[in-house]
């Protein structure tokens, strides 16, 4: 089930960030839709903070995929520059190993993506203000997210 969580400030999207962070296991695949600016890079930030990761993260959009090791290792694609042409350059080994990959711009590379993943959709909704829309696709996703909006519940 599709499930929604209002941000008011950029520190309340790195928490969240956070938040997610700590409910991943190895393996498990995110991906971050949402405009120019919508806060993907900002939210990738705070699931890293959650891995132990110190590196800083920003935004691989000319590289394309940017690894970090944490708890487990992190996988950051920005798909943007691609536009569509995904095919040969190796992704779906990723995809399979037991990185924790997030992906923005994950319409460039749909083709390619499994099935299995949490879809994370962020709009702006004025200067700071965002809402954010979780679509988990298998159940360890539901579950996931869960417990993600119960514990933003408890902790308001
Ligand atoms: N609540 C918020 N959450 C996230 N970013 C915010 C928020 N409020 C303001 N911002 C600002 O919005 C911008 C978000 O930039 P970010 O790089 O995270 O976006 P992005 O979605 O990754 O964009 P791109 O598609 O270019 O990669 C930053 O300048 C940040 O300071
Ligand atoms: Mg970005």
């Amino acid at each position: 089930m599709n499930k929604i969580i209002e941000i008011q400030s950029l520190q309340e999207t790195i928490d969240l960030g956070k938040k997610l962070g700590r409910l991943l296991r190895p393996g498990m695949m995110i991906t971050l839709n949402g405009d120019l600016g919508a806060g993907k890079t900002t939210f990738t930030k705070g699931i890293g903070q959650a891995l132990g990761i110190e590196r800083v993260i920003n935004s691989p959009t000319f590289t394309i995929l940017k690894q970090y090791q944490g708890i487990y290792q992190l996988s950051h694609f920005d798909a943007y520059r691609l536009e569509g042409q995904s095919d040969d350059l190796g992704f779906e080994e990723i995809f399979d190993s037991d990185d924790i990959c997030v992906i923005e711009w994950p319409e460039f590379i749909e083709d390619i993506l499994p099935e299995n993943r949490l879809d994370i959709t962020i709009l702006r909704q004025g200067p700071q203000q965002r809402q954010f829309v979780f679509r988990p696709n298998g159940n360890i996703y539901e579950d996931i997210v869960g417990e993600l909006t119960n514990e933003n519940n408890r902790h308001g």
